[in-house]
């Protein structure tokens, strides 16, 4: 992304069209929610979705919430058993986040989910933040407005102090009410408590009718990253072996190339580019699901050529150097 980008503000009063067309044309655009100001995306738009961490500056591929509007559009994208549903509709709208397992011919993008089968899902309850979803149609992927690390935004003028530059649009609708991000719940088979949040532990429980469990605290676990991999498969790895930082590609591998020079020995191979044109957003955008598609394709092994580390590269690279730990 061009940083420099000239960020517009308006007020959230009959803002909901020039937001949705914004996203449309694959914009990024802050808004408010009842708990903190997201930085929305077109979930459905993998080159989107790499603009928004480019403009976050996430040093890694975090998996986003995906916010819809109702849920009928939260049941297009993931699916529902009885205690999930009872959840949704109870607390929805609201600062509630369901990990669900993502539905058939769900349109976000692997990017989006950072390649799990699992999709985080909310519909907020901020009438700003519903009136764009309304208009705009689809899902929309948003965390909170700030640069990575920064804490999160609860008004406009934080986003703008954050991002300007960065974004395309601000929706200012005054100070939000909650300040704290969603509480979010894996609805796994022994319901998980995977961020403690706006809405208290203990109203999920009264009406599910059991505790949350807890995911045991980590050193170095931080709110951004609440799951450790080897616990939850929160991070799609390819079953096939990664082979880093290919110079030549040996036989039986398939190859994960980047920009216009492939290196030597891939002639016969099955080769996915990730970006021809050596452009880290367009990277990042076909990361997920170029892996998914070489990891079905049968090889001895994935060999990556090298990714250059700056921009998005750090996120790639962070990404694939997972890809890549031996599994047994
Ligand atoms: O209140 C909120 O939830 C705000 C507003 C803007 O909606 N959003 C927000 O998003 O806090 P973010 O990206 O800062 O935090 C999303 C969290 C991350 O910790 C991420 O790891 C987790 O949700 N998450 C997303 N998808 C997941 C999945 N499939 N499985 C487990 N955790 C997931
Ligand atoms: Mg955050």
């Amino acid at each position: 992304m061009k940083l420099g980008l000239n960020t517009a503000m308006i007020p959230a009063d009959g803002a909901a069209g020039t937001a949705a067309r914004c996203l449309e044309g694959g914009g990024l655009v802050a808004f408010p929610t009842e708990t903190v100001y997201g930085l929305g995306a077109d979930a459905t738009n993998a080159r989107a979705v790499a603009r928004l961490y480019e403009a976050k500056g996430r040093p890694s591929f975090n998996p986003l919430i995906a916010h819809v509007s109702d849920l009928k559009a939260a049941r297009e994208i993931a699916r529902f058993d009885d205690k999930s549903l009872r959840l949704a509709e109870t607390f929805w709208p609201g600062p509630l986040t369901l990990v669900l397992p993502k539905a058939s011919g769900c349109p976000v993008s692997d990017l989006a989910t950072a390649g799990l089968e699992t999709i985080a899902v909310r519909i907020p309850a901020h009438p700003a933040a519903r009136d764009i979803l309304r208009a705009f149609g689809k899902p929309v992927v948003a965390p909170s407005a700030n640069i990575s690390g920064h804490v999160s935004p609860t008004t406009a003028a934080h986003v703008m102090g954050d991002l300007a530059g960065r974004i395309d649009l601000i929706v200012d609708g005054g100070p939000v009410s909650v300040g704290v991000e969603s509480t979010i719940v894996g609805c796994f088979e022994t319901p998980l408590l995977l961020r403690p949040g706006g809405l208290p532990r203990e109203d999920i429980e009264q009406v599910l009718g059991e505790k949350l469990a807890r995911m045991p605290e980590e050193a170095g676990t931080t709110d951004a990253q609440p799951l450790s991999p080897g616990m939850l498969a929160s991070h799609y790895a390819p079953r096939t072996p990664v082979r880093l930082n290919a110079r030549e590609l040996e036989a039986g591998e398939a190859l994960l190339a980047f920009g216009p020079h492939i290196i030597p020995g891939s002639e016969r191979a099955s080769v996915m580019n990730l970006s021809e044109a050596g452009d880290l957003v367009e990277a990042a955008a076909n990361l997920f699901s170029y892996l998914r598609e070489l990891d079905a394709g049968g090889s001895r092994a994935i060999a990556v050529m090298p990714v250059p580390h700056d921009g998005l590269g750090e996120a790639i690279n962070d990404r694939l150097q997972r890809a890549a730990v031996p599994r047994n």
